[in-house]
């Protein structure tokens, strides 16, 4: 059986959702946005973290949350919807309680990253793209995450999943459906997609320093030239670069 899509990745166009005009938003939610509103100079920096805070509490990009966007920010509601649909971040159709991702650009994909999709989808009963029919969990092929070191990575509601395998994958899925509690590779506590979804617009919820700051992968290098006494070199002991003949003149 599969489940409803929630749209949001590069091959899909238009506008948001209209078919679904339902929203959670509510007068007090409106006053948060215009917190986030007050901490930027120019209004149009706003957008983004209030796009985030409406999927905080519609789980989406809702029309009503553009049309109140559009409203605080002064601009159309054309432009909000522009930087909405632009941006894989964010949702046209509701993502699930737990939003997962598996990396599949190249280097993921060598080391299994196409292999744990495939897995995923078939455990989950839903391909890429959609959503449980519980409305659990999500599922999007994300590009790279900058975790190459980790691959393949999965992530579930932007926590890293490092050095993932088949088998890991589904225990992850299983303990996510079953409300366990699950900790990222790196340490943090995974909370929801809102939750992280509040976070992103701007209102940390303390965790921030939950696990490493780098995994020992990233710090490898780092450590080798650590032991071998190896620094970078003083700046000013480099020499200026030879004037090309054009500056010559
Ligand atoms: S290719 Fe997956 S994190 Fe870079």
């Amino acid at each position: 059986m599969s489940g409803h899509e929630f749209q949001s990745h590069f091959e899909v166009s238009g506008d948001v959702d209209h078919t679904d005009q339902s929203t959670s938003l509510t007068e007090a939610n409106v006053q948060e946005m215009r917190y986030i509103l007050d901490r930027y100079p120019q209004p149009r920096s706003a957008i983004m973290p209030m796009l985030h805070y409406v999927q905080s509490v519609d789980g989406r990009i809702s029309p009503a949350g553009v049309q109140v966007v559009a409203e605080l920010v002064g601009v159309s509601e054309a432009q909000v919807n522009g930087v909405a649909t632009f941006y894989t971040m964010y949702k046209r159709r509701p993502a699930g309680t737990q939003h997962v991702g598996v990396c599949v650009t190249s280097l993921c994909a060598i080391m299994g990253g196409d292999y744990l999709m495939d897995t995923c989808e078939k455990h989950l009963g839903i391909k890429a793209g959609e959503t449980t029919p519980d409305g659990q969990i999500s599922l999007e092929a994300v590009e790279c995450n900058a975790a190459c070191d980790f691959a393949p990575v999965m992530m579930v509601n932007w926590e890293f999943m490092d050095n993932m395998t088949p088998d890991t994958a589904v225990d992850l899925l299983d303990k996510l459906r079953s409300g366990e509690e699950v900790h990222s590779t790196r340490g943090a506590k995974i909370t929801s997609w809102k939750e992280a979804e509040r976070v992103l617009a701007g209102f940390p919820d303390g965790r921030a320093d939950e696990g490493p700051t780098a995994g020992h992968a990233s710090l490898t290098g780092l450590n080798i030239a650590r032991e071998r006494g190896w620094g970078a070199p003083d700046p000013a002991s480099i020499p200026a670069p030879e004037p090309k003949p054009e500056e010559q003149k």
